[in-house]
């Protein structure tokens, strides 16, 4: 047990300062092979250094929820436009075709599912993952979980040794349990225990202070887009996150559960990769929405 006595919170984060010597164009990479960066750059774009993920692994714990009951009709579609996909091996295999050359955020853990308490969890078996030529793998962290906490971590790690074997990056998908407080304190540290353990890569939402989480995490940090809000506040939500330091989102409902998906996530793209504030990224889902009910 570590000494838990005088423990102080950071407070200088060094908001202002350029990470010193950074040389590769992602945070936290100048060290990792050259396996690891080839996949990275398939995932991040090396101009904005930004990444739009679309995240549909959602069935794995829910089943066929809202925007997710035909992958084939609701997000196939969608693939072109995103610059990498997450979804498990089972509706890759199944549904999608390997000809969309996407690389992939292969959701690389499973456990128990909504109808019951989660208490357990496990990792793939990372040969299936290099089968499938992963661009990276995702698993999740159930950081101040009673249940899950210890057997998320002990998950991460596994993914971890494994990901250096084979040179796969690892995205930490961090959890929210339904008694933590989703604050920056929270995901600041959620955030950091991942990359301590060595993921490439960190999944976490957005909060306020979210430059201070940024900041903490060494790695690239991307935002989850969480329960489905109005267009313009998800594109907000969006903006905001880049602002504050994000490379990039990684998102599911606020796209597939949109009015007009192919339009929101064309619109998601602009503002993350060429600079367009949310009103102008809404104007190009009005546009893109109305042409698309016109074909
Ligand atoms: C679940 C996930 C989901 O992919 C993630 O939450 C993204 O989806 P959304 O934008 O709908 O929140 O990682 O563990």
């Amino acid at each position: 047990m570590a000494d838990l006595d005088d423990i102080r919170e950071g407070r200088d984060f060094g908001l202002d300062q350029a990470i010193a010597g950074q040389q590769f164009y992602l945070k936290g990479c100048d060290n990792l092979d050259w396996g690891m960066k080839d996949r990275l750059s398939r995932i991040f774009n090396k101009k904005s250094g930004r990444t739009v993920m679309l995240a549909f692994d959602h069935g794995f714990l829910m089943g066929p929820t809202s925007g997710l009951e035909r992958i084939d009709l609701n997000i196939l579609p969608l693939v072109p436009y995103a610059d990498c996909i997450m979804a498990t091996r089972g509706i890759l295999r199944s549904t999608v075709p390997p000809t969309s050359n996407k690389p992939i955020c292969l959701r690389a853990d499973a456990g128990t599912t909504i109808l019951t308490d989660m208490n357990d969890n496990v990792f793939m078996d990372v040969q299936d993952a290099v089968k499938m030529n992963a661009s990276a793998m995702a698993v999740m962290l159930a950081i101040g979980d009673p249940k899950m906490e210890a057997k998320t971590v002990a998950n991460l790690m596994e993914a971890v040794n494994a990901g250096q074997k084979y040179g796969i990056p690892v995205m930490g998908v961090t959890a929210v349990g339904k008694d933590m407080v989703r604050d920056t304190r929270y995901f600041s540290l959620a955030s950091r225990v991942c990359a301590e353990n060595g993921a490439n890569i960190v999944k976490t939402y957005y909060c306020d202070g979210f430059e201070k989480v940024v900041a903490s995490c060494p790695v690239p940090v991307v935002i989850a887009g969480g329960k489905k809000l109005p267009e313009m506040e998800a594109l907000e939500l969006c903006y905001k996150a880049i602002n504050d330091g994000a490379a990039g989102l990684d998102m599911g409902r606020n796209v597939f559960q949109s009015d007009a998906p192919i339009a929101m996530i064309q619109a998601v793209h602009a503002l993350v990769h060429d600079a367009m504030s949310p009103k102008q990224a809404y104007a190009l889902y009005e546009e893109i929405k109305a042409a698309v009910k016109a074909e």
